[in-house]
C-alpha cells in the first residue's frame, strides 16, 4: 500500500513539473475544460470498423462537424476507416458515434450551446438541445481521443456541458495588413476548437477599406491597394462561420480611424486636405464630418449593402480613439455645434452615433461600439465594446449605467503578453460587486488581434494558442484559475490546430530559414525558446519604425508569448527555489547548458546581414548562461567582484534586442539571488 502511494505521488510530481504534460489522460487535457465530467470504468476503443451516424435530416452544420470529425479522426489514428463518411440512418447500433438534437440551433445571443456526451465501451452518444451544441460535443470528444502503445481509444465518461458566457469572440484587424480568405476560414476552423462564437471582421481603419461596397467601387479602388474581400467572399466566410456556429460582425469604424473612407470621399471629411491611405501605426486625425448630410448617405449606402450580408443582429460602428482635432479646427462644424447647443466633441459624437443608430434600425441591426459611445443620449440598446479600463473599471460602470457589454480590455492579444495573463482577466470584476442583473448584462469577451505588425504567415502565432485560453475564460467555470494546469492543457490542444492549417508553429521554421538563408535553424530556434517580442507595443513604439510594407520576417516574428523554454524554466526555478530538489536543479543545468552552448552553434553558420543582427544578443545569452553554470555546479570560488560581473551580464542579457527580451528575465534573477545567497554575497 505504502509503495503504490508512493509509486502514485511520484507519478504526480513528475507530471505536474512537466508544462507539456505528454503523461496526462486527455480527459484532463480538455480545453476549455467541460463544466461536468464523470469518468467511468472502461474504455471505446478506435478501430477502423467505428461508424459516425447522423439523423437523415442532419442539417448542414451537422454534416460538416461529422465529416471533418472522422478526416481529424483518422488522421490522429492512422487507421482506414471502412466508413470514411457520416452513415444518416437511425440506425444506432454498436460501435457507432451517434448524434441527437432536437433543432437547429440560430446564431443569436443566448442561444441554447448546450451538449452532453457518453461514452461507453460500444457507443458514444452525443446529445444536444440545438446542432451548435453537436459540433461543439465532436470537439470534444476529439480531445479526448487517448492511446496507449497499442490502440488509440476515448476513456468511457459521461460529459455534461454549456458555456459561461454567451459572446465568445476574436477581432481580427484586416485593414492594417490584410489577411486572405484562405486565413480567415482555417482562423474561423480554430475558433471552433476553442468553443468561440463570435468572428469579428475589423474591416474599415485608417490603413485601408477592405470590403466591396458595389454602390461605391472608388472604396476599394482607392483605399484597399487592391487587397479587399468581395461580396461573394464575404457571403462564402459568413456561410462557413455559420456552419461552425459562428455569428459575424462587421465593424466599420467611424467617425475617426477613417482615412480610408476619406481617401474615396474627401468631401465628407472634417478638414479640406488630400487624404492618403496610412502606412504606420497610431492614431491620426482624419475624421468623417458629423455636420454635413452627405456623411450619412454615405454611411448609410455602406451600411445598406454590409447589412444584407451579415445576418447578425449587431453592426460595430468602431467609435473609438476620436480626438476631434479636425473638428476643433473647422468654423462649419463649430458653427453647426453652436446651432445645436453643443459645448463638447462628445456631445457631437453623440449626435453622429445617434443618427448611425437609426440608419441601423432600418436594415434591423443593432449599433455595437467601442467604449467611447458610451455617452448620454446614446440608447442602451446599443452594446458596448470595453476595452478601456482598468481593473474592470470600465466594464462595471457600462452595466451599472444598464447597457450591455463585451470585454476586450484585458484580452489584447497583440500586447505579447503570457497566456495566463488574459486568463486571470475577470469578467465580473471583484472588488464592484455586480448584482446578479448587472452581471447579466456582461454577455461575454473578445480577444483582439490588432494586425499592425502581422501578416498572413505570423497572425496564426499571434492568436494561437493563447486564445484557447481566452476561450475557456469565456466558456468555463470562473473558478479554474490554475496556471500550471492552463498551460498544460493549452499546449496540449495547441499542436492539434495544426491539422486545421494553423500556422503558428510552422511558420517559425520558415522564418529562421529565411534569416539563415536555407542554412540549419537549429541555433535560432534554440534562441526562440527563450526570446519574446516586445509587450506593450514598445516594438514599434512610435508607430514609424514599421510600416505597412516593412518586412515582418524578422527573429520577432519567428517569436512568440509564452517561450517554451524559458516557461519551463520559470515554473521549474518557482518549484526548485521552493523544495530545492536535485531533481530540479538538473533540470535547470540542462536548460543553462543548452543556452550557453548554442553561441557556438550559431557562429558556425555562413553569415549574412540578418543573422550578424542576431549575434550580441545571442552572446549576451550565453555570456550570462555560461556565468551561471559556474554557480551552479561551484566551479570556481566566487567572490563579490564575480557577482558584480554577472549582474552587469544579466544586465545586458534582459536589455531589447532585435524587437525581442529574454523572457522570465526575473526567473533568471532569482535563481542567480538564491545561489549567492548561499555564499553570503549580494546582488547589489
Ligand atoms: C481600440 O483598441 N482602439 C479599440
Amino acid at each position: 500500500m505504502k509503495f503504490i502511494n508512493f509509486f502514485l505521488a511520484s507519478v504526480l510530481w513528475f507530471v505536474m513539473s512537466n508544462v507539456y504534460a505528454t503523461t496526462l489522460p486527455a480527459w484532463k487535457k480538455l480545453m476549455p475544460r467541460p463544466q461536468k465530467i464523470e469518468i467511468r470504468k472502461g474504455v471505446f476503443k478506435v478501430d477502423k470498423d467505428i461508424r459516425v451516424v447522423i439523423p437523415r435530416n442532419a442539417t448542414q452544420r451537422v454534416r460538416v462537424a461529422a465529416t471533418k470529425f472522422i478526416r481529424r479522426l483518422t488522421n490522429r489514428t492512422g487507421l482506414f476507416v471502412i466508413n470514411g463518411f457520416p452513415l444518416m440512418s437511425s440506425d444506432n447500433s454498436n460501435y457507432c458515434v451517434t448524434v441527437s438534437y432536437k433543432r437547429k440551433g440560430e446564431l443569436k445571443l443566448h442561444e441554447d450551446e448546450s451538449y452532453r456526451i457518453d461514452i461507453a465501451s460500444q457507443q458514444i452518444v452525443l446529445q444536444a438541445e440545438t446542432d451548435i451544441g453537436i459540433i461543439y460535443a465532436f470537439e470534444t470528444l476529439l480531445q479526448l481521443l487517448d492511446h496507449d502503445a497499442d490502440n488509440f481509444f476515448f476513456q468511457n465518461c459521461h460529459i455534461e456541458d454549456k458555456p459561461a458566457f454567451t459572446w465568445r469572440g476574436l477581432l481580427i484587424d484586416v485593414s492594417r495588413h490584410f489577411q486572405p480568405v484562405s486565413v480567415i476560414k482555417r482562423n474561423l476552423d480554430a475558433m471552433l476548437v476553442a468553443k468561440l462564437n463570435t468572428f469579428h471582421w475589423h474591416l474599415s481603419d485608417d490603413q485601408g477599406f477592405r470590403v466591396q461596397i458595389n454602390q461605391y467601387p472608388q472604396l476599394t479602388d482607392k483605399a484597399s491597394d487592391g487587397q479587399f474581400y468581395t461580396q461573394e467572399q464575404v457571403k462564402e466566410v459568413v456561410q462557413y462561420a455559420a456552419d461552425r456556429g459562428i455569428r459575424v460582425v462587421p465593424e466599420i469604424d467611424v467617425p475617426g480611424h477613417a482615412t480610408a473612407i476619406l481617401v474615396a470621399f474627401p468631401e465628407i471629411g472634417s478638414k479640406k486636405m488630400t487624404y492618403r491611405l496610412q502606412r504606420n501605426a497610431g492614431i491620426f486625425d482624419p475624421t468623417l464630418d458629423p455636420s454635413n448630410p452627405q456623411t450619412y448617405v454615405v454611411l448609410n449606402n455602406i451600411f445598406k449593402e454590409l447589412s444584407a450580408l451579415f445576418p447578425f443582429t449587431y453592426f460595430h460602428i468602431g467609435g473609438d480613439e476620436n480626438r476631434g482635432k479636425h473638428w476643433n479646427n473647422n468654423s462649419d462644424i463649430q458653427a453647426f455645434m453652436k446651432n445645436k447647443g453643443f459645448k463638447t466633441n462628445h456631445e457631437l459624437q453623440t449626435y453622429f452615433n445617434q443618427k448611425l443608430v437609426k440608419i441601423l434600425e432600418k436594415y434591423h441591426k443593432k449599433m455595437m461600439g467601442w467604449d467611447e459611445i458610451m455617452t448620454p443620449g446614446v440608447p442602451q440598446s446599443a452594446l458596448i465594446h470595453v476595452w478601456r479600463g482598468k481593473k474592470g473599471k470600465r466594464l462595471a460602470e457600462t452595466v451599472k449605467k444598464g447597457y450591455q457589454a463585451v470585454l476586450s480590455n484585458g484580452f489584447y492579444i497583440d500586447l505579447m503578453l503570457p497566456a495566463y495573463s488574459h486568463y486571470q482577466n475577470h469578467l465580473y470584476p471583484e472588488k464592484f460587486n455586480l448584482t446578479q442583473a448587472e452581471k447579466q448584462h456582461v454577455l461575454g469577451g473578445e480577444a483582439t488581434m490588432w494586425g499592425e505588425l502581422v501578416t498572413p504567415l505570423t497572425i496564426d502565432s499571434r492568436i494561437w494558442p493563447r486564445t484557447l485560453a481566452i476561450g475557456e475564460r469565456l466558456w468555463t467555470n470562473p473558478s479554474v484559475t490554475d496556471r500550471q494546469e492552463m498551460y498544460q492543457r493549452m499546449f496540449a490542444q495547441s499542436w492539434h490546430l495544426e491539422e486545421l492549417g494553423i500556422q503558428h508553429l510552422s511558420a517559425k521554421e520558415i522564418i529562421l530559414r529565411n534569416i539563415t538563408e536555407n542554412q540549419n535553424t537549429d541555433a535560432l530556434k534554440v534562441l526562440t525558446g527563450v526570446y519574446e517580442p516586445l509587450k506593450y507595443y514598445t516594438r514599434n513604439k512610435g508607430g514609424t519604425e514599421y510600416q505597412t510594407y516593412s518586412p515582418f520576417m524578422c527573429f520577432a516574428d519567428a517569436c512568440s508569448a509564452d517561450a517554451p523554454d524559458a516557461l519551463q524554466f520559470s515554473f521549474v526555478v518557482n518549484k526548485y527555489l521552493d523544495t530545492r530538489s536535485d531533481k530540479d536543479k538538473r533540470t535547470i543545468i540542462k536548460l543553462l547548458k543548452k543556452w550557453s552552448n548554442n553561441h557556438k552553434q550559431l557562429v558556425k553558420l555562413k553569415p549574412n546581414p540578418k543573422l550578424q543582427k542576431l549575434l550580441p544578443m545571442s552572446q549576451s545569452l550565453a555570456d550570462l548562461t555560461l556565468q551561471m553554470l559556474v554557480l551552479a555546479n561551484n566551479l570556481i570560488p566566487v567572490d563579490q567582484a564575480f557577482v558584480n560581473r554577472l549582474k552587469l551580464q544579466y544586465q545586458k542579457a534582459i536589455q531589447p534586442y532585435n524587437d525581442v527580451s529574454l523572457a522570465n528575465a526575473e526567473a533568471f534573477k532569482e535563481l542567480i539571488v538564491y545561489w549567492i545567497k548561499q555564499r553570503n554575497l549580494k546582488w547589489q
